[in-house]
């Protein structure tokens, strides 16, 4: 592998993330737990990355891989800032542009993403990239909107149903309703309750999901 000078750690997790330079260029590197791991994603990300939306594996070895480093904004910031400014316009934008990324992903692999968290995406020309493929899996499409769902109603700021614009443009270009995935969305929640810090708003959350398969109740009137 080339010499690169460490930057700043991004994190350091299961894998550690590093961003650095070399010869006056950022990249990305990773360091797994285990060469195994490594090899998941480097797979992944190079099937992907010919379509754009993921970035170009530069070398790997061992545990490590360096990966073109993708400037722009996070998904994770970029959502957050559109529910504080209940900026309903952006919030639809980018569920489009994430059902685009995860229809490329279902179109070039075999796997979902499984686990949707937006700190692992990027915007970058219009398009959502993905940055951390560590969770693909087999499984099925609706799950990545469930778990996309669960990520937005947890992080978004202020009510949760702020987000609402966000979720119904998900799920009218995915196809789905609210009904069919509810199921999977509390699921997700739930995995989701145990890591946040404000457990009573998912509770409720979880609550009225539930009235919603039972009665039907219209997500429109909430907001
Ligand atoms: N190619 C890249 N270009 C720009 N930023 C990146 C890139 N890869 C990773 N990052 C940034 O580094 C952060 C950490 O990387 P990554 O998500 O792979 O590790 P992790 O979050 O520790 O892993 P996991 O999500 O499996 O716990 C990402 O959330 C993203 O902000
Ligand atoms: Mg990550």
């Amino acid at each position: 592998m080339k010499d690169y000078k460490v930057v700043s750690e991004l994190s350091s997790k299961d894998k550690k993330v590093f961003k650095v330079e070399s010869e006056g260029v950022f990249y990305i590197l990773k360091e797994y737990p285990d060469e195994t791991a490594k090899t998941k994603e480097v797979l992944a990300v190079g099937k992907i990355a010919l379509t754009g939306y993921a970035p170009q594996v530069i070398e790997h070895e061992g545990n490590k891989a360096v990966y073109e480093y993708i400037e722009g904004e996070n998904l994770h910031d970029a959502f957050r800032n559109a529910t504080m400014l209940d900026d309903k316009q952006t919030m639809q934008l980018l569920a489009t542009r994430l059902a685009i990324f995860l229809q490329i992903i279902y179109s070039f692999t075999d796997c979902v993403m499984k686990e949707i968290d937006f700190k692992n995406y990027v915007i970058k020309d219009g398009r959502i990239i993905g940055v951390d493929f560590s969770s693909v899996d087999n499984g099925m499409p609706y799950e990545d909107v469930a778990s996309a769902i669960s990520y937005a109603l947890v992080n978004s700021v202020g009510e949760y149903y702020d987000s609402y614009p966000f979720i119904d443009k998900l799920l009218e270009c995915s196809r789905l309703k609210l009904i069919d995935i509810i199921n999977e969305i509390s699921a997700s929640l739930k995995k989701r309750k145990e890591k946040s810090r404000d457990g009573k708003d998912v509770e409720m959350m979880l609550d009225t999901l539930t009235q919603f398969q039972e009665n039907g109740v219209d997500w429109h009137k909430l907001i």
